[in-house]
């Protein structure tokens, strides 16, 4: 069942969600060799918390930390330690808040000092992707459009798309209905209303899409142990497009 917000909802999803692009942008700051993935995440509940909300995952299904933070062939789901990074590392810093009964959820991927021409042209190929997502989400258009978008995009740059995760609808819950897959079909899928709020979140693998689990039940890390990416906003569909809430403002 999808639930649509009204106007005042989505105020309080775009708070949440503001405040999530604020830790993001700080973090993004602290990152450079030497800093450990579990300093950012005490840096990202510290700064959740001094501005009265949070964190979202923490405790989420048990999950035992503020952040995600996945290095190089970590696609998502990493779990912050004492792996200091290094020059020429990749980082996905994916980070939710709940504010006024409402969640934000938003993804960066950065990198570490100077990296490989082909991480570059892998964060570029799937930042791009998330914003032609982005730029489907209106009304009329259907979720089929969305995932194409992202898929069509990704594959014409000779990366793939990772299936076994897919964005998600967001509101008083983390996950809500839809679920939005990185792959699709133009066309196909349930019609776009105002008042839905999503979060898209395009999984980049630089070689295959084939991913494997770590023992430690969360990290889902590449079957290759080539690089992976991530980038996510929340966005609320409305009568005038796409409205990006995961944005400082
Ligand atoms: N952005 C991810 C998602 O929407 C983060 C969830 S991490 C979890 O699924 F720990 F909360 F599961
Ligand atoms: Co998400």
């Amino acid at each position: 069942m999808i639930v649509l917000k009204q106007q005042s909802e989505i105020d309080k999803i775009r708070a949440s969600n503001v405040i999530v692009a604020e830790v993001l942008a700080a973090l993004r700051e602290e990152v450079r060799e030497g800093v450990t993935t579990r300093q950012l995440d005490c840096l990202s509940e510290e700064l959740v918390l001094k501005k009265g909300a949070k964190p979202a995952f923490k405790g989420y299904r048990g999950y035992p930390f503020s952040l995600c933070a996945s290095v190089n062939d970590e696609i998502i789901h990493g779990l912050p330690s004492e792996r200091a990074l290094v020059d020429g590392d990749i980082v996905g810093l994916d980070f939710g808040a709940f504010y006024m009964g409402y969640y934000g959820d938003a993804a960066i991927t950065v990198p570490v000092g100077r990296i490989s021409q082909e991480a570059v042209r892998l964060l570029q190929t799937t930042e791009e992707a998330l914003a032609l997502a982005i730029d489907e989400a209106r009304v009329g258009n259907r979720l089929g459009d969305i995932s194409a978008a992202v898929q069509g995009h990704v594959e014409a740059a000779g990366f793939s798309v990772v299936r076994d995760f897919v964005g998600h609808g967001i509101g008083r819950n983390l996950h809500e209905d839809p679920q939005i897959p990185n792959y699709g079909v133009r066309g196909r899928g349930i019609k776009l209303k105002a008042g839905m709020v999503l979060a898209i979140e395009p999984m980049v693998n630089a070689g295959s899409h084939r991913i494997k689990m770590r023992p430690d039940g969360w990290t889902a890390v590449t079957a290759d142990g080539r690089l992976s990416a991530h980038f996510e906003h929340t966005v609320a569909i409305t009568e005038n497009g796409p409205e990006i809430l995961s944005r400082r403002q």
